[in-house]
C-alpha cells in the first residue's frame, strides 16, 4: 500500500489508491470501447459519486459531458426507504442522448432503480449504470448494471467520495468504519 496515513476511524482498508485507480482505468477503457463513436452524458448523482465521475471522466477516451443529480432517500435513517425525492435536478435536458449514471454504491439498489426510472421517463436514447460500488449480499433489486467497480462486503464503508454523516469523503481509499464510530455492534 501506498504512504497513506490511516485515519484511526478506519477499521480495515479494503481498497487502496492504486486499486482504485487501477479499476477506474479498466472501467474507462471498457466504456470507451462500447461507446466508440458515440458521446455519453455522465449523469453523477451528488455528493457520493463525484470523486468517482471525476477520474472516471478524465480516463475516458471518447468525447464525454456531465451533468449532477441530487436525491435524498425517505424513511428512517439508515435502511433505504426506496421512495426518493429529487433535491437538485440535472441543468441539461436528456431526451435522445445516450446516458451513464454514475453513481457510487448500490446497497438495497432501491435508489438506483428509482433514478434510473426518472431518467428513463425523459426518453433518453440508452441507459446505462457505472457504480463504483456495490454489496451483493445487501442487493434487493435485479436491475442490470453494466458497470461495476468493485464489490464490499455488507457493511458501512466510506472513502472515495463516499461519507457518514458528510465526514470521510475525502479518503483516497475505501475503509470500512470502526463500528464505534457510528454506534454500530
Ligand atoms: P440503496 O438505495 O440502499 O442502494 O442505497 C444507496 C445509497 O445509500 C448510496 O448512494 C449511498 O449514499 C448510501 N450508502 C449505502 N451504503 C453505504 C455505505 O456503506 N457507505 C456510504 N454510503 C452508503
Ligand atoms: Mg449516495
Amino acid at each position: 500500500m501506498s504512504p497513506v496515513r490511516l485515519h484511526p476511524d478506519i477499521a480495515q482498508v479494503l481498497y487502496t489508491p492504486e486499486q482504485i485507480q487501477a479499476r477506474v482505468k479498466e472501467l474507462a477503457r471498457q466504456i470507451s470501447t462500447d461507446y466508440e463513436g458515440r458521446e455519453p452524458h455522465l449523469v453523477c448523482v451528488l455528493r457520493g459519486a463525484v470523486i468517482f465521475a471525476a477520474d472516471l471522466l478524465r480516463r475516458l477516451e471518447v468525447p464525454a459531458t456531465i451533468d449532477f443529480i441530487a436525491v435524498s432517500s425517505y424513511g428512517n435513517g439508515a435502511e433505504s426507504s426506496g421512495i426518493v425525492r429529487i433535491e437538485k435536478d440535472l441543468q441539461d435536458r436528456i431526451e435522445g442522448r445516450p446516458v451513464i449514471l454514475v453513481e457510487d454504491i448500490i446497497d438495497s439498489g432501491l435508489t438506483l432503480a428509482y433514478v434510473t426510472g426518472l431518467l428513463e421517463d425523459r426518453r433518453v436514447a440508452s441507459l446505462d449504470v457505472c457504480a463504483f460500488l456495490h454489496k451483493p449480499e445487501a442487493r434487493k433489486t435485479d436491475q442490470e448494471v453494466r458497470y461495476l467497480g468493485f464489490a464490499v462486503p455488507n457493511t458501512f464503508v466510506v472513502g472515495y467520495g463516499l461519507d457518514y454523516a458528510q465526514r470521510y469523503r475525502g479518503l483516497p481509499y475505501v475503509g470500512v468504519l470502526r463500528s464505534d464510530v457510528y454506534g454500530g455492534g
